[in-house]
């Protein structure tokens, strides 16, 4: 099997290792503090006596599942507790593939660049629906390429890397479409915290036995290092779910999980609104330096991610090589999200140096 590795570290390296100062705008690693509790559970942690430093519940430290029951309002059963977002979508895609109900993983193009490895590598095929310019998923285009032979509809919103936010017309149908297919919507809403627009609406909403919900702390608590997410499963594939996670990991970190369910506990909604204010205020600064520019932007509804277009320079990873090494900003190609931007570059809003980077790209294209 040929196995297709996303471009992120690729990247990411090739900005390290470069011969002069460069803005990191490459991955979504927030730069933004986590909140205070999450360092106190982690404290709190290394002083507890050393039998809670053995194995943890396979499938997540009780409570937990517990808290993340509660919060979404679904039964203790249904939730695994993952290593991160990238494991949920990987036993979701798994579970919805081993069913012996098709082999097709609908995708859209822009994709985030971890689906298309994943599919493959579970033996499934892809198959993309193009997203409307505005990165919107038009339901129609979705139900056309659907048949019996789609195990999967993977999709993501908040999304990376258009900033779309679905409405619930679209979620709703979705769902529903899977439904019609015996297939499965594998909705990705690891950027919920991230909606921009206030018209998020989680695929939780429409009660279904063919939708899995993936998502993870990586983002909304700051902390892509910990790698603490979970999956939420219909009870009729909740149980294979949990034996692959528990044959592929054993079990996840419990300091880990322990510091987020402190953090849970303790943090008020405030936190999440100062980051989205935070990264309103990005979104606007370094939207108007591109229009500035002269290039072609997304505005993005929620998320972390601006998708940017100059004239003549299309976004290869040759040219983002070049981007690094000329103009001292690291972006990711277009190519690595489709084909449908791949003239793009695209933006992660997670540096404090935003402005100097747009600086710096207005100078290099101006
Ligand atoms: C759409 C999407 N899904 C999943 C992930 C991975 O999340 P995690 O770090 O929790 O595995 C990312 C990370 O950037 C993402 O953008």
């Amino acid at each position: 099997m040929e196995y297709e590795t996303p471009l992120f570290f690729h990247v990411m390296g090739y900005a390290a290792e470069a011969d002069r100062d460069v803005i990191d705008m490459v991955s979504g690693n927030p730069d933004w503090e986590p909140p205070e509790a999450l360092r106190d559970g982690l404290h709190e942690y290394a002083d507890l006596e050393s039998e809670y430093f053995q194995y943890p519940p396979s499938e997540g430290l009780r409570s937990l599942r517990e808290e993340i029951a509660t919060r979404r309002g679904v039964g203790l059963e249904q939730v695994v507790v993952t290593n991160g977002a990238g494991e949920a979508n990987y036993l979701a895609m798994a579970r919805a593939l081993e069913r012996d109900a098709g082999s097709e993983v609908i995708l859209t193009d822009p994709v985030y660049s971890y689906y298309p490895g994943k599919t493959t590598m579970l033996g499934g095929e892809p198959r993309y629906v193009e997203a409307a310019e505005d990165g919107q998923l038009e339901p129609s285009a979705v139900r056309e390429a659907a048949s019996e032979e789609t195990a999967a509809i993977v999709v993501n919103t908040p999304n990376n890397p258009t900033g779309a936010v679905y409405p619930e017309s679209t979620v709703r149908e979705l769902v529903a479409i899977a439904e019609e297919n015996d297939a499965i919507l594998v909705a990705d809403e690891v950027y919920d915290h991230y909606d921009l627009s206030g018209t998020f609406s989680s695929a939780l909403g429409v009660a279904s036995d063919h939708r899995i919900i993936t998502n993870a702390f990586s983002k909304s608590l700051a902390i892509t290092g910990f790698r603490v997410g979970y999956a939420i499963f219909p009870l009729h594939l909740v149980d294979d779910a949990k034996s692959r996670h528990m044959l592929v990991n054993v079990a996840g970190s419990a300091p880990a999980q322990y510091a987020v369910l402190q953090a849970l506990r303790e943090t008020g909604p405030e936190y999440y609104e100062a980051n989205r204010e935070l990264l309103r205020e990005r979104v606007d600064t370094f939207t108007a330096a591109l229009e500035a520019a002269g290039a072609e932007y997304t505005r993005p509804d929620g998320a972390f991610y601006v998708l940017a277009r100059f004239e003549g320079y299309p976004g290869t990873l040759a040219n983002v090589e070049r981007l690094i090494d000329e103009a001292g900003v690291a972006g990711m190609p277009g190519e690595a999200f489709g084909t449908a931007r791949e003239d793009w570059l695209r933006f992660a809003l997670v540096t404090p140096r935003l402005e100097e980077a747009a600086d710096r790209l207005a100078e290099y294209f101006g």
